[in-house]
């Protein structure tokens, strides 16, 4: 059996009032229909197709590089017309799976199990009970339990809407069958729209078997339709991954107060305090310990390593024994080696602190390579940037650089050398020496104050 997977994106959302597509708008720092292509992706050799109208282009650009098989909907004729967009490019010996782009928690243990059913020969249809089934297709089953078709709310009676089993739109048919039935499809309904969900009384006729199959949580079938649906949604699925971490042995300040954009890896007792953000790769190492409101993206945090509240740590590798912050900012390639420090109100650039150096207090490292053991002083500044080029700053092992000194790039300063306080440098400095270089001290005695006329 080869799998069709036929994901609606046609849409046009107009409830997200937003003119990005419905289908891009992101859960997770993902857009929905990424997620459903991941879902359906695992499935084995699962090709994809995706019917797009509203924002094509744009849909089509974000998922350039996707393998992805595109059928244009120009018009929005309803479900049916939307799937027979799809189905010349698909061979009749295949097995066609229908998702939405704007369902975007469907699992793919679901949709196993439902392409099982259609591989068999009968068609596989996802429903759920709902509390309140009202504007869903109502699955109408006989005395015997057995599926005989889906009425849509528009088109229910009064007795067909008193039932809660309703249509998720998911469903798994043979291809064969799909080419044959979606023709004989009509709009004459209650929205002059091409049903999909006529479908299931075509299969009973032809005495082909359907099979309904619940999601493990409802959850999964959750469309979203406007920006406080995709709000709730964005919650469950935050909860689901802040349990996945816990059960891995992460321990969390509060699972509720955590977002993961991304996929965050950790090491075995790992700390995370409250209000922080992940994103891109992420990987924790053994011990580490994150305090409150971090942002972390794509950056490797080594073993035992301190983040103390508010940094923003970006494409930056910190290893074993760190520690970070409060309020310090690592941009890309900042590299912190084993037992650095990076304190409060640092920023550090595409450079290397070595070994046990130390970075505290209100100071800007950038395009710099620093050895080990340097101490770093409050405000010093590389001026690693004229204008137009950037230069390199070199600080060697056991280097004291003053406060308030400002290291004019490209320009180096040798092992054990000293920097006095205050210094504006712009000449190497070789091992050992101490450089000065600020105005000379003069005091005035007998000076007067002006006093006020
Ligand atoms: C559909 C089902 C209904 C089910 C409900 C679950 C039909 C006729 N009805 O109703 O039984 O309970 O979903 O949410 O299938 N789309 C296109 N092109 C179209 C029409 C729709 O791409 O021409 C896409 C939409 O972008 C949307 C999805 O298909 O993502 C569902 O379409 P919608 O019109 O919202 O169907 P419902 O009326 O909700
Ligand atoms: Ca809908």
């Amino acid at each position: 059996m080869s799998l069709a997977v036929v994901t609606l994106a046609a849409g046009k959302g107009s409830r997200m009032k937003s003119p990005l597509p419905k289908v891009l708008h992101t859960l997770a720092g993902k857009p929905m229909l990424g997620h459903v292509l991941a879902a359906a992706s695992a499935l084995p050799e699962a090709a994809q197709h995706v019917v797009i109208g509203h924002g094509a282009e744009q849909v089509k650009a974000m998922f350039a590089d996707s393998g992805v098989t595109w059928a244009l909907q120009s018009e929005q004729k309803g479900t049916g017309h939307a799937v027979a967009q799809a189905l010349p490019a698909i061979a009749d010996t295949a097995v066609v799976l229908v998702l939405y782009g704007d369902v975007p928690l469907i699992r793919t243990e679901t949709l196993e199990k439902l392409t099982a059913i259609a591989a068999s020969g009968s068609l596989g249809l996802l429903t759920v009970t709902l509390e309140d089934p009202a504007g869903y297709g109502r699955i109408i089953r006989n005395s015997d339990g057995a599926v005989q078709a889906i009425v849509e709310h528009k088109d229910a009676t009064e007795a067909q809407r008193a039932v809660q089993e309703v249509n998720t739109g998911i469903m798994a048919v043979p291809a064969a069958l799909l080419k044959k039935w979606l023709p004989q499809l009509s709009a004459d309904n209650a929205q002059g729209e091409y049903y999909l969900t006529d479908i299931i009384a075509m299969a009973v006729a032809d005495g082909v078997a359907v099979e309904a199959l619940q999601p493990a949580s409802a959850s999964e079938v959750e469309g979203v339709n406007d920006r406080i649906q995709l709000a709730r949604l964005e919650r469950i699925y935050q909860a689901q991954l802040a349990e996945a971490l816990m059960a891995g042995g992460v321990a969390l300040a509060d699972p509720a107060r955590l977002d993961i954009r991304g996929t965050l890896t950790c090491g075995q007792d790992v700390f995370i305090d409250v209000g922080c953000i992940f994103e891109g790769d992420v990987v924790l190492e053994d011990g580490v310990r994150i305090g409150a409101y971090n942002v972390v993206r794509n950056s490797r945090i080594g073993a035992g390593v301190e983040v103390e509240s508010f940094c923003h740590i970006e494409d930056a590798r910190v290893a074993a024994a760190a520690s970070v912050g409060p309020y310090a900012r690592l941009r890309p390639g900042a590299d912190l080696a084993e037992g650095a420090r990076v304190g409060n109100f640092c920023e550090v650039k595409k450079s290397v602190i070595g070994r046990g150096s130390k970075v505290n207090h209100l100071t800007y490292i950038g395009d710099a390579v620093i050895g080990e053991g340097a101490n770093i002083g409050a405000g010093t500044i590389t001026c690693n940037y004229d204008g137009v080029n950037k230069f390199r700053t070199e600080i060697g092992d056991g280097a004291f650089i003053g406060s308030n000194s400002s290291l004019v790039a490209p320009v180096s300063v040798g092992a054990g050398a000293t920097v006095a306080a205050g210094s504006v440098v712009t000449k190497d400095v070789a091992d050992g020496e101490l450089a000065v270089a600020r105005g000379k001290q003069r005091n005035i005695s007998g000076w007067q104050r002006p006093v006020k006329d």
